[in-house]
C-alpha cells in the first residue's frame, strides 16, 4: 500500500448506483415507480397479484395469465408438513421476525426442484416464496394465539386467503380492498438494504432461499422493516393527544430518531404517505379512531417544523397494521409477506446480471507490525 491512499470512501453508500434495475425506481423528487407505472395510477386500481406478475415478467398480465398467476400461486401456499410442525413448535419467547427468517431458509430444504438452478425452476422458486413467506406468517401468527391454523382454500386468492389465514374467518371485501393496497405499497423499492442484501448473497450464484434469509435478516434492524413495530410502540407510549407535543420535543431535544421519519432517497414527501394516510384516514373515519390519525396528524407537523424531514413508508403503515388488528410484533413479517416479491425478481435480476457484487475498502489499520509468537508476549 502506498504511504497515501487517495481511496474515496462513500459513508453508507450513499447516492452509490451498485447496479442497473429495471424493476422499481424511488425518484427522490417524491415518485415511485413499478416497472415504469407510476404507483399513484395503479394503487387501487390493480390487485396485488397483478404488481407481483409486472415485477417478476416485466409486464403486466392479461387476464388469463393473472388467473393462472394466482392460481399456481394459492397451489403453492399449503406448506411443507415438517415446516408447519416447525413453525407450530417454535419457542414462545422467540422473536416472529426470527422464526420467518429461520423457516424460509429452512424451505430450501424442501425444494421440489432442489439443485436445479436453471431460470425457469428459479421463477418456479420465486412464485413459491411469494405464496410461502405469507403463509408461514399466519402460520406463525396463528400458532403463537394458539388458534387453529386455516388451510389455504382455492376459491380464495393469494391476499384473501391470507387474511383467511391470519383471521381464521372468511375476509371481508373491505379489508381485502385495503390489504391489496397495503401490500402492492410495500411490493418493492430500488436498491434499499434487504433488497441489496439479497442481491449479494445472490451475486455469488447462491440459491434463492440463502439469499431471502440474508433479506429477512436485513429487514428486521429498527432502521429498516424494524421501524414500524417501534412506530407503534411509540404511539402507544404517548397515549394523549395532548402529550405529543411534549413527547416528540423531548425526543428531538435528547437527538433520538423519530421511528418512521426520514428516508436516504426521498427529499420530499415519500409517494406512498399520501396512499398510506388515506387508508389511516378511511379506517378512523369507519371505526372511529379518530384519535390515532389525529395524533399521526400532530408527529408529522412537529417533526417537520424541527426537522423538515417527512414520515416514511413505516409510519402510516404501521397505524393502517393495528387497525388490522396485526400484533405489533408481527408488522415488519407483514411488510416481508409483500417485499418478498421484490426480493425475489432482484434476485432473478442479479442472476441474469451475472457480476459478483464485492466492494472494496479503505484499509486504516496499521501495517508491519512486529510478530511475538505466544509464549513471548
Ligand atoms: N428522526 C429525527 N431526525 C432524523 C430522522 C428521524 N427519524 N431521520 C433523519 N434525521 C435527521 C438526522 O438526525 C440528520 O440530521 P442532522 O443533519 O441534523 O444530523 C439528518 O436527518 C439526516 O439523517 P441521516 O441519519 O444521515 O439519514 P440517513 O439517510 O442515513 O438515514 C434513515 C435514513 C435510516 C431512514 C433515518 O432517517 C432513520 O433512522 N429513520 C428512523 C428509522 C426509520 O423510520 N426507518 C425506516 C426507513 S424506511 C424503510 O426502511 C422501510
Amino acid at each position: 500500500m502506498s504511504e497515501k491512499d487517495d481511496t474515496v470512501v462513500v459513508r453508507g453508500l450513499r447516492d452509490v448506483a451498485a447496479g442497473e434495475s429495471k424493476i422499481s425506481y424511488p425518484d427522490p423528487n417524491g415518485a415511485l415507480y413499478y416497472v415504469g407505472y407510476n404507483i399513484d395510477d395503479i394503487i387501487g386500481r390493480t390487485d396485488y397479484e397483478e404488481v407481483a406478475y409486472l415485477l417478476i415478467h416485466k409486464k403486466l398480465p392479461n387476464m388469463q395469465e393473472l388467473d393462472k398467476f394466482k392460481t399456481e400461486l394459492v397451489s403453492e401456499m399449503k406448506l411443507p408438513d415438517p415446516i408447519l410442525k416447525s413453525i407450530k413448535t417454535t419457542p414462545a419467547n422467540c422473536l416472529p421476525m426470527d422464526v420467518l427468517r429461520t423457516e424460509v431458509s429452512h424451505l430450501g430444504e424442501y425444494d421440489p426442484e432442489g439443485k436445479v438452478f436453471s431460470e425457469p425452476a428459479n421463477k418456479r422458486r420465486a412464485s413459491r416464496l411469494i405464496a410461502q413467506v405469507p403463509a408461514i406468517v399466519a402460520t406463525l401468527y396463528r400458532s403463537r394465539r394458539e388458534e387453529y391454523v386455516p388451510v389455504p382454500r382455492e376459491d380464495l386468492d393469494l391476499v384473501q386467503n391470507f387474511l383467511y389465514m391470519l383471521k381464521g374467518t372468511f375476509p371481508h371485501g373491505s379489508a381485502v380492498k385495503v390489504m391489496h393496497r397495503l401490500m402492492t405499497l410495500h411490493i418493492d423499492h430500488g436498491f434499499n438494504a434487504s433488497t441489496f442484501a439479497a442481491r449479494v448473497t445472490a451475486s455469488t450464484n447462491s440459491d434463492m432461499y440463502s439469499a431471502v434469509t440474508s433479506a429477512i435478516g436485513t429487514l428486521k434492524g429498527p432502521l429498516h422493516g424494524g421501524a414500524s413495530e417501534k412506530v407503534m410502540e411509540m404511539l402507544d407510549e404517548v397515549y394523549f393527544e395532548g402529550k405529543v407535543e411534549e413527547y416528540i420535543q423531548g425526543l428531538l431535544d435528547n437527538k433520538k430518531k423519530i421511528m418512521g421519519f426520514g428516508h436516504r432517497v426521498y427529499k420530499t414527501q415519500d409517494p406512498r404517505t399520501k396512499h398510506l394516510r388515506g387508508i389511516v384516514e378511511e379506517f378512523s373515519n369507519n371505526f372511529g379512531t379518530s384519535h390515532l390519525y389525529d395524533k399521526c396528524k400532530k408527529i408529522e407537523e412537529i417533526v417537520y417544523d424541527r426537522k423538515k424531514i417527512y414520515p416514511n413508508v413505516d409510519f402510516y403503515a404501521a397505524v393502517a397494521l393495528d387497525a388490522l388488528e396485526v400484533g405489533k410484533e408481527f408488522f415488519p413479517l407483514f411488510f416481508a409477506s409483500s417485499r418478498i416479491v421484490g426480493w425475489v425478481a432482484h434476485i432473478l435480476e442479479q442472476y441474469e446480471d451475472a457480476v459478483l457484487l464485492r466492494p472494496s475498502q479503505k484499509y486504516v489499520g496499521e501495517l508491519g507490525r512486529l510478530f511475538v509468537p505466544i509464549g513471548q508476549r
